[in-house]
């Protein structure tokens, strides 16, 4: 269960938002939950939850290590301020800031490289959904995120369908839509390495997430759990969330 905060929260915010859902979730066993701030925000978010059970996250990363990049943020940078994932391939960074299926695809690595779990995005917008071309469209990002990657390597990534249509929108999918792309996105990556990697591999839904629409996503047998933009920037939101996904896979 991941909380995109995308480019809200001070440090100050951000640090009090952490604090308060880990006083909600540090006791929420069963659920692997992720807290994705600014990267402005991640170190004092990560001082505000560590030793707890919540993990940190960053929004992107670069695929070199260091270098003449202005701007950019690497894998081992994240590393050292405490983060175990990063999201990967946002529809926002695809359609404002020119990622494309070849740079997703090296800062995957880079980011498997280094030890960081990529949360790789993927999803068709309206038009194409209205096309007929949402398999078509998923599963070749799917197949530019995990080109090169061994089994164990997919095996650790989470995969987040988000349908462009859905984000920020208050309009989700379907569980019954989600669950389908959910399903011919594991199937995919089983195609492409082993059916036990695929298995293993995480796959999440994204859009319009709410506490009121999440048991419908998580009740899907392929669904794992949720990346959560605007309903993650509020603790009483997100921890609703949590809890209500826990209580359908429990
Ligand atoms: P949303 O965003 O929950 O605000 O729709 C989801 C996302 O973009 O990850």
């Amino acid at each position: 269960m991941a909380g995109n905060w995308k480019m809200h929260k001070t440090v100050g915010e951000a640090v009090a938002l952490a604090a308060a859902l880990r006083e909600r979730l540090d006791g929420a066993e069963g659920a692997d939950v992720v807290l994705c701030p600014p990267f402005t925000a991640l170190a004092a978010a990560g001082q505000a939850l560590a030793g707890s059970r919540l993990a940190l996250g960053a929004q992107d990363v670069h695929w070199e290590p260091q270098g003449a990049f202005t701007g950019a943020i690497s894998a081992p940078m994240l590393l050292d301020l405490g983060c175990r994932y990063v999201i990967i391939g946002h529809s926002e960074r695809r359609q404002y800031f020119g990622e494309t299926d070849t740079t997703v695809a090296r800062k995957v690595q880079a980011a498997l490289g280094a030890g960081l779990a990529p949360i790789v995005c993927v999803g068709e917008s309206w038009e194409q959904r209205q096309a007929g071309q949402t398999e078509s469209l998923v599963r070749g990002q799917v197949a530019a995120a995990l080109d090169g990657l061994d089994a164990d390597q997919v095996a650790g990534l989470a995969i987040a369908y988000e349908p462009i249509w859905a984000i920020g929108t208050g309009r989700s999918a379907t569980g019954k839509d989600a669950g389908e792309v959910a399903a011919l996105i594991r199937e995919t990556a089983g195609l492409m390495t082993a059916p036990t990697a695929a298995a293993r591999l995480r796959v999440l839904y994204g859009g319009s997430v709410t506490p009121d629409n999440i048991a419908e996503f998580m009740e899907e047998p392929e669904i794992d759990g949720a990346l959560v933009g605007g309903a993650s920037l509020k603790a009483d939101s997100f921890a609703a969330i949590v809890q209500a996904a826990l209580a359908v896979k429990a």
